[in-house]
């Protein structure tokens, strides 16, 4: 007897439909799974076999031949294991229902019991519009899916619960659908803008950052603030709009890193991966099959604290995701494509010892000292960086200063004012910040006098200038103008965003 079970598979971000068939025939016993299944899918036999007799069900001794069609899309994961068991007790008799309404996704346990499994809301969506509507999957993954509206979606904790709904002896509770909003409210952060005192040029320096999609390096001495800054990239930042969350939950929740009661990520992520990180587990791929920390970032902050502390090849790793907002990983089942657009925030200090640059601390490194401490971010990814700044020690009259500095809040206001600014303007592109501009986008958007043009020139020569730091700076001046409310960028804008390229 043959039994057809429907379940999903996850290629990168994207859900395909996967036809379990089990097929229970006379044979010498023997339990086979086809298809281009991985070790993974081998070890749910395992899993299967045990699930299976611990639920008082029995193995039939007899070949059993398990298909997962299409043949030609290698699997991975362990989310095939309850669609498995389902189909050998449907393919056995020992189970009647009619299935194929369903989909059934779910790890199980040696005991029978139902694991949380990784990307469920991509599946969902996609099973969706493929015109699924019905859902049996672990019982610690129902509040990821209650963020998917239109469809029926019955949460188990074991094996049996399973075999007790589809027989009719016992149905499920339906998981209450709360459907997808486009924020849950007020995020609230630890940290704020307000309470970073003086550093006045750092902050301007961050708001241009944030306002125009830029990234930032700080550069200054141990204890100067460069950490508490970044961390308040996020409370500036526009709210993620509903698209933003979902892209931003899908990668989450592909990743394994949704906690059970964490439905749809509304929090603009920061990820801060220390700096003995792998290039894997920045970027993905390799043996990790997981989204890297860069995808993990993706519509927030990747801030990589004491830069030249990290690897050269990992530092490398980041020039192409930096470039297109999307990293391709090469998986043992081809290559999958995650998005990455993220803000590169990073920290580092001016020399060795920290007070190369520094108004009132002396610096005691040689030339040659500095020269190849600097040189340890390269130039082709500093050229990345459009706003580099100076961080400073804050002096002690200002560490102590009553008066109250503008709020995270009040500056998130006008960050929203320069976004809108740049959605109006691209409106009919496929672009959203100043900083997604490629060349053509310059030319329309970024006309120079000819005194800026002059002023440019200059700065190309003297500081040396790739030409691609050139055309950042016009799109950090492009910024500037923005949230100055200029529709022409204007000479002060282009002198400030050069300021902004010689550390
Ligand atoms: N401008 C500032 N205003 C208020 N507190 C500051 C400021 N700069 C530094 N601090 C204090 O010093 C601590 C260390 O700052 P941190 O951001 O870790 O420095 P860095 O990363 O540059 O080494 C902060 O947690 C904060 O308490
Ligand atoms: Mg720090
Ligand atoms: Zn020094």
């Amino acid at each position: 007897m043959i039994s057809k079970i429907n379940s999903y598979a996850l290629y990168g971000l994207e859900g395909k439909l996967v036809e379990i068939e089990v097929d229970i025939n006379n044979g010498l016993p023997s339990f086979e799974i086809v298809g281009l299944a991985d070790t993974a899918v081998k070890e749910s036999k395992e899993r299967v076999r045990s699930a299976v007799k611990n639920s008082g069900r029995s193995m039939p001794t007899k070949k059993i031949t398990a298909n997962f069609a299409p043949a030609d899309l290698k699997k991975e994961g362990s989310t095939f294991d309850l669609p498995l068991a389902i189909g050998l007790l449907k393919a056995s008799a020992q189970l009647v229902a009619d299935t194929d309404e369903y989909v059934l996704l779910g790890e199980l346990s040696l005991d029978g019991h139902l694991r949380k499994i990784n990307g469920v809301l991509p599946i969902l969506i996609a099973a969706r519009e493929q015109g699924f509507k019905n859902f049996i999957l672990p019982f610690d993954n129902a509040k990821e899916a209650s963020n998917v509206g239109g469809i029926n979606v019955y949460p188990a904790k074991t094996l049996l619960e399973v075999i007790d709904h589809l027989s009719g002896n016992k149905l499920i509770g339906k998981q209450e659908i709360v459907g997808f909003s486009a924020s849950k409210g007020k995020e609230v952060y630890d940290i704020d803008m307000s309470l970073v005192k003086g550093q006045a040029t750092a902050k301007r320096a961050l708001e241009v950052a944030v306002s125009g999609g830029h990234n930032i390096l700080f550069v200054g001495a141990p204890g100067t603030g460069k950490t508490m800054l970044a961390k308040c990239i996020p409370t500036i930042m526009p709210d993620m709009t509903k698209e933003e969350a979902l892209e931003t939950t899908k990668i989450h929740s592909v990743a394994g890193v949704l906690k059970a009661d964490e439905g749809i990520v509304y929090k603009r992520p920061f990820r801060s991966p220390h700096h003995t990180a792998t290039t894997p587990s920045l970027v993905g791929g390799g043996q990790n099959i997981r989204p890297g920390e860069i995808s993990l970032a993706h519509n927030g902050v990747l801030f990589l604290d004491e830069m030249p502390e990290y690897s050269r090849a990992t530092l490398e790793s980041l020039r192409q995701p930096l470039e297109d907002g999307v990293i391709t990983v090469s998986r043992v089942a081809g290559t999958v494509t995650y998005p990455a657009n993220f803000i590169l925030c990073g920290s580092m200090n001016p020399c060795p010892c920290g007070n190369f640059g520094s108004k009132d601390k002396e610096c005691t490194c040689t030339p040659s000292q500095i020269n190849k401490y600097k040189a340890k971010i390269s130039g082709p990814l500093l050229d990345r960086i459009d706003v580099q700044v100076f961080v400073d020690q804050v002096k002690f009259s200002e560490l102590v200063e009553e008066e109250k500095a503008e709020t995270s809040e009040e500056i998130k206001k006008r960050v929203n004012r320069t976004r809108l600014i740049q959605k109006n303007r691209f409106s009919g592109e496929k672009i959203l910040t100043n900083s997604d501009m490629g060349e053509k986008h310059i030319k329309k958007y970024c006309k120079l006098s000819p005194e800026c043009e002059k002023i440019l020139e200059t700065a190309y020569e003297n500081l040396h200038l790739s030409p691609r730091a050139r055309s950042r700076i016009i799109k950090v001046a492009r910024t500037i103008a923005d949230i100055e409310l200029c529709d022409d960028i204007r000479v002060n804008h282009i002198l400030e965003a050069i300021s902004y390229r010689h550390q």
